[in-house]
Order: structure tokens, then C-alpha cells, then sequence
């Protein structure tokens, strides 16, 4: 679902730290063929690495942070219209660690998506891998949704099962984890924005 003028679609990341997801989806839109243009990426905090390798990139990036608004309400409204000055095809939530709100859904619902990393309804919010290795579950893995106003509850795009090893520790499982996930988010993330995709009732359906 390119804009018009461009043969690719055009896609704002969100990210909240590391940004290995949005590194991955930097490399895959060097190829023409990817089909994916990253037109800018923002934050919720500024001096994350996330903002660096946008920047070594090239790509535009902006701060939209919590703490600058008076209240909850008016930081989702300036940072929906910050994503909307890019035009988004679609917006990618790629370890962003904050919940869309009203005024965001209201313009990107539905063509918005985030990755998560445990297996969906499971282990939902931000310690998917610290609780799954909790509760002593043998696989796990991760999601890639299509964001609604719930924590991680959204209409499933795809899933990767990875295993849980005996000797993991909430960081190695994660890093294992994040092999999978990397390559989930540019698979799908790429499957839609060139083909576009719907969504009916929870199935989402890539055309
Ligand atoms: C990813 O595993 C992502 O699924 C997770 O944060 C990590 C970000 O890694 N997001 C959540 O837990 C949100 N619920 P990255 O910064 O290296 O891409």
C-alpha cells in the first residue's frame, strides 16, 4: 500500500531503548526490493540507542516524551501528530514501552503493529521472558500483533516458538527471542506494507 510518488510504503518505527527490531528493519529497507521506506523514528525518550542507529541511518527521528505534557491524554495527541506528519502506511511498535491511546488508535488503529516477546495471550506487558521462564513453560516466543487499546491483545499477525533451555537466564532466553523475533518483524512487516493486509474480527489476513 505505497503513498503516491513512491514505489515503496512508508513506515514511522516507535522505539523506547536498545532498537535492535528497528535495525533490523533499517537493513532489510536498504534492498529496493523490500519494498519499505523507514520515514522517520521516534521515541518516547531521547539518548537510547534506538535514536542512534535511526541517525547513522539517515532517518529522520523525533522525541515525544511523557514527562514534557500535563497529562497522558495531550502526550498521545502530540505524539500522533507527530507520527502523522510522515504519513504512515503503517506505524511499527518495535520495543516501544508505552500503550497507544485514544487519540492515537483513533488515527492508526488498524495499521499499526507491535512485537512482543512471548507467545500471545501469554506473558503479557513488558517482562514476557522474565515470566515465562518463571512460570517454567518449555517453549515460549514471540508475536507480532496488530495493536488495539489492550496490553498485547490485539488481532495476531504471526508467531515464532523458540525453546526455553534449563540453564536460561532471562537475558539469554531473551537474546534468543530476539533471533526469531528480528526476522518475524521484517517477514511481516515487509508482506504488508507491500501487499497490504485486513483485518476481520481477530484474523488478519496479508493479501
Ligand atoms: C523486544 O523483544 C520487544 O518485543 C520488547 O522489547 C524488546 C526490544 O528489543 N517489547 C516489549 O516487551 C513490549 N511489550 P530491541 O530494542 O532490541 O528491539
Amino acid at each position: 500500500m505505497p503513498t503516491t510518488g513512491s514505489t515503496a510504503g512508508s513506515v514511522v518505527v516507535l522505539v523506547s531503548g536498545h532498537g535492535s527490531n528497528l535495525q533490523a528493519l533499517i537493513d532489510a529497507a536498504t534492498h529496493p526490493a523490500y519494498g519499505v521506506r523507514i520515514a522517520a523514528v521516534g521515541a518516547d525518550r531521547g539518548d537510547i540507542q534506538g535514536l542512534s542507529r535511526a541517525r547513522r541511518a539517515g532517518v529522520p527521528t523525533f522525541v515525544c516524551r511523557v514527562a514534557d505534557f500535563a497529562t497522558r491524554a495531550q502526550w498521545d495527541a502530540a505524539l500522533t501528530s507527530q507520527v502523522a506528519a510522515y504519513r504512515p502506511d503503517l506505524v511499527v511498535l518495535a520495543g516501544f514501552m508505552r500503550l497507544a491511546g485514544d487519540a492515537f488508535l483513533a488515527q492508526f488503529g488498524g495499521r499499526t503493529v507491535n512485537t512482543h516477546p512471548a507467545l500471545s495471550p501469554s506473558f503479557p506487558g513488558i517482562q514476557g521472558p522474565r515470566e515465562a521462564l518463571d512460570y517454567g513453560v518449555k517453549v515460549t516466543g514471540c508475536t507480532l500483533f496488530v495493536v488495539d487499546a489492550g496490553v498485547d491483545t490485539g488481532p495476531i499477525v504471526a508467531q515464532r516458538a523458540v525453546s526455553v533451555h534449563d540453564d536460561d537466564t532471562v537475558e539469554i532466553l531473551h537474546e534468543r527471542i530476539k533471533t526469531q523475533e528480528r526476522q518475524m518483524l521484517v517477514d511481516y512487516v515487509g508482506r504488508m506494507v507491500r501487499n497490504g493486509f485486513s483485518v476481520t474480527e481477530r484474523k488478519v489476513t496479508i493479501s
